[in-house]
């Protein structure tokens, strides 16, 4: 299973939004598609009509007591499942603390689903935690929503250089612009400026819509409910450009451009983790 997570430490970037399109993309394109849930906000839940199940606690989940298969739903869209939040996500992080290799949990766990699926998408919240570290061990690909300001540029730079730290080669960051504004002039510039030091950053932007922000409220992914709508169309084409840079043989160009490329590959295997806080640089 390929894991996907949609992340950045800034909320309301769009993280939910792009996380439950592209999942419905990869179903749609006939690849067995699971979205996990990882926000206690429950937005994706929310966005595909979901209802966390009574038994299912990060506690228990991660205590052992139930399995990841267990707390699956079906979606509704062909090809793709859905593991719910619910409010006890809000401790995920605390309960990951008390586990032993607490940094490596969610790989394991993503273990029971490796022949089921052939994508995991994670929704990750906003912020740093052990669970935004452990979502960063686990994932083959980070997809980042960057809304045009110079405090995200500055957060994929430390993202960037805590992944070369890290030595994990064999990650595939992805960032692209969200809630692009391209009538005012700071965005232009700031989106030249970071596609100037970021080779990595995808072509395709998805603008600020109102047709996008009503995904909010018709709860449903925007290929499925508008199919022919602009909105559908940006999505299309960003996972159409994620999907040709993860393709086997294509690595892109990742960390290409901060000279990390050649690295040993070593994630999967236990160190000393230093946690990924923004504000040690
Ligand atoms: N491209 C866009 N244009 C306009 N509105 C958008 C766009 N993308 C997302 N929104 C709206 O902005 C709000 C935040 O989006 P979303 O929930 O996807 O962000 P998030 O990064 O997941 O937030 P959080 O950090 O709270 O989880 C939502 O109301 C959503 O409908
Ligand atoms: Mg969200």
């Amino acid at each position: 299973v390929r894991i996907l997570a949609v992340t950045n430490i800034k909320g309301g970037v769009g993280k939910t939004t792009t996380a439950v399109n592209l999942a419905y993309l990869s179903a749609a394109g006939g690849c067995a598609t699971l979205l996990w849930d990882l926000d206690s906000q429950g937005g994706a839940t929310y966005a595909l009509r979901g209802e966390a199940q009574e038994h299912a606690s990060a506690k228990r989940l991660l205590a052992g007591k139930v399995e990841l298969p267990e707390l699956i739903l079906a979606s509704g869209y062909p090809g793709l499942d859905l593991l719910p939040a619910d409010f006890s996500y809000r401790n995920f992080a605390l309960h990951l603390a008390r586990r032993r290799h607490p940094t490596e949990r969610l790989l394991k766990m993503s273990r029971a689903l490796r022949d089921i699926y052939g994508a995991l998408f994670l929704d990750c919240p906003a912020g740093i935690s052990l669970l935004s570290e452990n979502v960063l061990r686990a994932a083959d690909v980070v997809i980042v929503p960057l809304v045009p300001t110079p405090l995200s540029l500055r957060m994929l730079v430390q993202l960037c250089d805590f992944i070369a730290d890290e030595g994990w080669s064999d990650l595939t960051l992805l960032p692209f612009f969200s809630m692009v504004d391209r009538r005012r002039s700071l965005h232009q510039e700031l989106i030249a400026t970071a596609r100037a030091q970021f080779p990595m950053i995808l072509e395709t932007e998805v603008p600020y819509w109102s047709e996008i922000e009503r995904m909010s409220v018709r709860r449903a992914p925007l290929p499925a409910c508008a199919p022919r709508s602009d909105a559908a169309r940006i999505y299309t084409a960003l996972w159409a450009e994620i999907r040709k840079r993860i393709e086997p043989g294509r690595r892109g160009p990742a960390l290409a451009s901060r000279g990390e490329h050649d690295a040993v590959p070593r994630r999967r295997v236990r160190g000393a983790a230093r946690g990924f806080d923004p504000h040690s640089r």
